[in-house]
């Protein structure tokens, strides 16, 4: 191997940058030139490229967003867009491919591989932490973060006023972000994909959680989070229909594109520089067709056809301890 590309599709996290630092200094170390697509799949498609070099990935560990510029690309999804991109490719003589992003990039190297012979691998980023074969995401920690403490803010104001928040983060069809920040910020009730059963049960259960907080006054403030695109005719209906029921001030905010920003926490930087190094080596050693992950802490290489075919359930024991320790009345 002697010339890698590397490119960031998709919804961008942070850590990607961090990733890209890691990629561009473990080639360094063996002698392997770098490029870096620009803005997704689209620089692959438009011959978009800049070359990665010591100096361009200095100070950059701490930086959210992409250099690289991210984008979802619908032309690369048809043979001729893939075609094309293996065209573009070999004129460059790249040996490789390196994919940084998620579910839908991942699924854009497999159609490449059908064209083009050359080994790809993916990395995942995303903060959503819905990629199966890895335990976390480069990105994930950072939103959660993020999202705590925005929380822990709305928790002030909520309590001045007595009143009730519906909170709304991210996750497209996951829970990850939502368990993880309810359980963090000491929220009172979290509403994920994965356990939720239909809007009128839910219903009742957050109605027996509000009724028990009418009758004990000691939690004057209540919040709930929710997994955006859940709840059946959008967040205001929930919030119309608690409104009636219980005449609690009621509001509701969605946290929305902050919990894609942001300088990386710790966590997502060790994983973002771990993988990069690790998808370098893993080519090296003849890796093809793979996402980089880890379980466990442990590095390991999973199948990309098998990261989108198994399904990832939330943390067992998080959900487990859910109902115990989330606050009543
Ligand atoms: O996949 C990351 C993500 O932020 C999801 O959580 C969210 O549903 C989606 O991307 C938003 O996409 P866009 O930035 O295109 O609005």
């Amino acid at each position: 191997v002697n010339k890698i590309a590397v490119l960031t599709s998709g919804g961008d996290a942070p850590g990607m940058n961090a990733c890209i630092r890691a990629i561009c200094l473990a080639c360094e170390h063996e002698g392997i030139e770098v490029i870096g697509y620009t803005h997704g799949y689209n620089g692959l498609l438009r011959q978009d490229w800049r070359t990665l070099e010591r100096a361009d990935v200095y100070n950059l560990i701490q930086r959210g967003g992409t250099i690289l510029y991210s984008a979802r690309c619908d032309k690369f999804k048809t043979k001729e867009g893939a075609e094309l991109a293996a065209k573009n490719l070999d004129e460059l003589n790249v040996d490789a491919l390196i994919v940084i992003g998620g579910n839908g990039s991942f699924m854009g190297l497999e159609h490449l591989q059908t064209v083009w012979d050359k080994p790809v691998v993916g990395i995942p980023g995303t903060i959503d932490n819905d990629i199966s074969g890895t335990d976390f995401t480069i990105g994930f920690h950072t939103a959660i973060q993020t999202a705590v403490e925005s929380i822990d803010k709305v928790r002030d104001t909520a309590e001045a006023f007595e009143r009730i928040f519906l909170v709304e983060v991210m996750g497209r069809e996951a829970g990850f972000i939502a368990l993880d920040s309810a359980i963090s910020s000491g929220s009172d009730h979290v509403l994920v994909p994965e356990l939720f059963t239909s809007a009128a049960e839910e219903l009742v259960k957050i109605l027996d959680k509000l009724e028990v907080r009418r009758k004990n006054k000691t939690n004057p403030s209540h919040i709930i989070i929710i997994t955006e695109n859940l709840w059946p005719g959008g967040l205001q209906v929930l919030a119309d229909s608690l409104a009636s029921e219980t005449g609690f001030d009621l509001r509701v905010l969605t946290l929305g594109h902050v919990q894609r920003g942001g300088s990386p926490v710790s966590k997502d930087r060790m994983l973002a520089t771990r993988l990069g190094a690790f998808a370098v080596e893993s080519l090296l050693n003849g890796a093809r067709g793979v996402m980089v992950g880890e379980t466990h802490t442990k590095p390991v290489l999973v199948p990309l056809e098998q990261t989108r075919t198994t399904t990832k359930n939330l943390n067992r024991y998080s959900v487990e301890i859910l109902d115990r320790i989330t606050r009543l009345g």
